[in-house]
């Protein structure tokens, strides 16, 4: 399949999103065509993705100077101090406002390189090469960069749109097939954000999707990029409609939180964890009809991941749960924001709800 380019226009920045299997040996020409021109650049790299990929990259980078950063990425390391290491050699290679950070790694190699490019002397040149699903189809667009805290995830950070992204397909292919459900996850929040069509195309396709073939995988990273983009443009630092892409997302934290962001449940299996849970919560306050409903969790039980609350936790866990749902960023009061799902491709933000009410969901959930 051909590339795809699609463009992002934001307040701040509009920059091209570049999709394609194998297009990163591309890359000085997709530099040239883009008029994108840089001295140095410091690629920070994701030890995970295989080294042939940073060797391509940078043979085929004509900067002046190419300095690797290697990163081991996991959330106990997207935090302050690695963001200190990276500014620091920043420092000592004397890199300036026309210089670049290339993040090559998933979401947290991203959300790390980002925010070390935001807030360098106010602001480097930054593309990002997502190597995962997830980043593919989600966390590379839009802006949001940003480290964790012992008080909680991505709690600092910046909005700072890339110059650039390249999301070569073939990088998915030493991806573990469990880190692809991740990414599909994000796939699937986005189809039930937009119109009905594109949740047919990944209940006709979704086989074909995880199983990254050609042309599938393409245009599902495409659609949801493009659903992504529509939203951040209207909406680039999260006043109100952005929040449509927190769908499942209030759940989903708690349940990531809830059990120390281990490797128990990633946050993609979160995300999808937190769709069924928004749409049964949908269903059972007959805000979201049967068909819909049942169309939502058929599609989720052909993944074949345990998808179950009880696979997770335990009736003691609830209070847990609870209190990190309380906690979330999005809450502005002390009832508990949900977004919840009206019909497949209608979402309702802004829906408050006691403590109790959801307690008692959770509960039901897991003595059931
Ligand atoms: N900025 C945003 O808008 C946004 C949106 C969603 C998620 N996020 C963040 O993204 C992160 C999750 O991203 P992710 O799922 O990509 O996680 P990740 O970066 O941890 O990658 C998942 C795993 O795959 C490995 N990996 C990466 N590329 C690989 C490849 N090509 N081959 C083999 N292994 C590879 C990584 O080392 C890691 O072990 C979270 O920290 C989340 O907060 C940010
Ligand atoms: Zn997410």
């Amino acid at each position: 399949m051909k590339k795809i380019k699609l463009i992002v226009k934001t307040k701040s920045k509009k920059y091209p999103i570049i999709i394609g299997s194998n297009i990163i040996g591309n890359i000085s020409n997709i530099l040239k065509s883009n008029n994108f021109f840089f001295e140095k650049c410091l690629i920070i790299y994701d030890t995970k993705v295989p080294k042939i990929k940073l060797n391509i990259l940078k043979k085929r980078i004509k900067s002046r100077q190419k300095i690797t950063h290697y990163f081991k990425a996991n959330e106990k390391n997207k935090n302050l101090k690695n963001i200190n290491i990276i500014l620091n050699k920043l420092f000592k290679y004397n890199f300036n406002r026309n210089d670049c950070i290339i993040s090559l790694g998933g979401g947290i190699t991203g959300d790390v390189s980002g925010f070390a490019a935001s807030i360098f002397k106010r602001g480097l040149k930054f593309i990002n090469i997502p190597t995962t699903l997830l980043s593919q189809v989600d966390s590379s667009i839009g802006g949001k960069t940003g480290v964790n805290t012992r008080y909680g995830k991505n709690l600092i950070g910046s909005f700072m749109q890339p110059d650039l992204v390249i999301s070569d397909i073939s990088n998915l292919n030493s991806l573990p097939k469990r880190e692809i459900i991740c990414g599909y996850g994000e796939i699937l929040k986005h189809s039930l954000i937009n119109n009905g069509n594109t949740f047919k195309y990944l209940n006709k396709n979704y086989f074909k999707i995880i199983s990254l073939k050609s042309p599938f995988i393409d245009k599902a990273i495409a659609d949801s990029c493009k659903i992504k983009r529509s939203i951040v443009e209207l909406d680039e630092k999260e006043k109100n409609l952005r929040k449509v892409l927190n769908l499942g997302h209030t759940f989903a934290h708690a349940y990531e939180a809830s059990l120390s962001y281990t490797n128990k449940l990633n946050h993609g299996e979160a995300v999808i964890m937190g769709i069924i849970s928004s749409a049964k919560f949908s269903f059972e306050n007959n805000i979201l009809n049967k068909k819909d409903y049942n169309k939502i969790i058929n599609h989720i039980n052909y993944l074949k991941f345990p998808s179950h609350l009880k696979y997770y936790f335990k009736k003691k866990h609830v209070n847990k749960i609870i209190k990190y749902m309380k906690s979330d960023k999005k809450n502005n009061s002390s009832k508990i924001n949900l977004i919840l799902i009206k019909k497949i491709g209608k979402i309702i933000l802004g829906s408050r709800f006691s403590e109790s009410i959801i307690k008692k969901f959770l509960v039901k959930e897991l003595i059931n």
